[in-house]
């Protein structure tokens, strides 16, 4: 394609929770088109080693290039703790992660200056939330914790069920208790769980959905560097997998909030 401008926008997660950050970009940028990369075969990247999620990083956004994208997006909060900035040094085009955007959010949403952080346990072990938020207000406090169990509870669809409630006041009652007035939902899965997490925060705390945020960044980055789609007429979003899990199909759906279009599987061999 001529204009480098009607490129899609290449996005990438550990498998289908990325498709928060997909159905939010398809609502702000509906000019858009995306080419989606799910890594299904070798998820979880939570509690990966930064090396190992920072290779399988590199091998998705070589995937996407291939794809002639004109921005990468990091969907997976995993990857994005330990891979945007090798991701950056190494190729010649934007790539936006969904830390920072998370991180502006919450500091231009604290009264308190007390922010929770929720995510995987490679996430929280990066400290990555806590090193943003500090470069953006050094004074503010970031509790941050890790809640493995939500990303099966999520793929489960178990959003509303007694159990997610009680392992969700486990997980997050310390939280609440060290008087934190904003959360940071540091994983792809988190937002499905919003409904039984802000049970357990009550209304007076706000939960900053990694997914908005980062898609607003897409937004302002695209205008940066002048790539806003130009072109008219149908949009052809792309996803790709490793693996098709069982239930797939109705997982993606309850990750992209409607129906989820074809979607191709690319063998991790193809990948290396
Ligand atoms: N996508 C991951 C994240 O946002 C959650 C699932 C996984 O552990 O791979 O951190």
């Amino acid at each position: 394609m001529s204009n480098a401008s009607n490129r899609p926008i290449g996005v990438f997660d550990s498998g289908i929770g990325g498709l928060t950050v997909v159905a939010e970009i398809m609502r702000q940028l509906p000019r858009e088109e995306i080419v989606y990369f799910g890594d299904t075969a070798r998820l979880p990247y939570g509690p990966k080693s930064p090396e190992t999620v920072t290779q399988f990083s590199i091998e998705d956004t070589e995937f996407l290039l291939r794809n002639d994208v004109k921005m990468i997006v990091v969907a997976c909060n995993t990857a994005s703790s330990v891979a945007v900035d090798a991701l950056s040094a190494r190729y010649d085009l934007p790539v936006v992660g969904v830390i920072r955007p998370g991180a502006l959010a919450a500091v231009s949403s604290t009264l308190r200056g007390k922010i929770g952080v929720i995510g995987t346990e490679g996430t929280i072990a990066s400290r990555a939330y806590s090193k943003a938020i500090g470069k953006l207000d050094r004074d503010a406090e970031v509790i941050e914790r890790s809640c493995p169990l939500f990303v099966p509870l999520a793929e489960e669809g178990w959003t509303d069920r007694e159990v997610t409630l009680v392992i969700a006041h486990e997980y997050l009652t310390p939280l609440r208790d060290a008087g934190v007035d904003v959360v940071v939902l540091g994983c792809t899965h988190y937002p499905i769980l919003k409904g039984t997490i802000g049970k357990v925060f009550g209304p007076n705390v706000r939960l900053i959905d990694s997914a908005e945020e980062t898609a607003s960044e897409v937004a302002e980055r695209l205008g940066a560097f002048s790539l806003e789609r130009e072109a008219g007429g149908d949009l052809e979003h792309r996803f790709y997998v490793t693996d098709v899990p069982h239930r797939f199909r109705e997982q993606a759906e309850r990750f992209l909030g409607g129906r989820l279009p074809r979607v191709d599987l690319v063998s991790i061999d193809e990948l290396g």
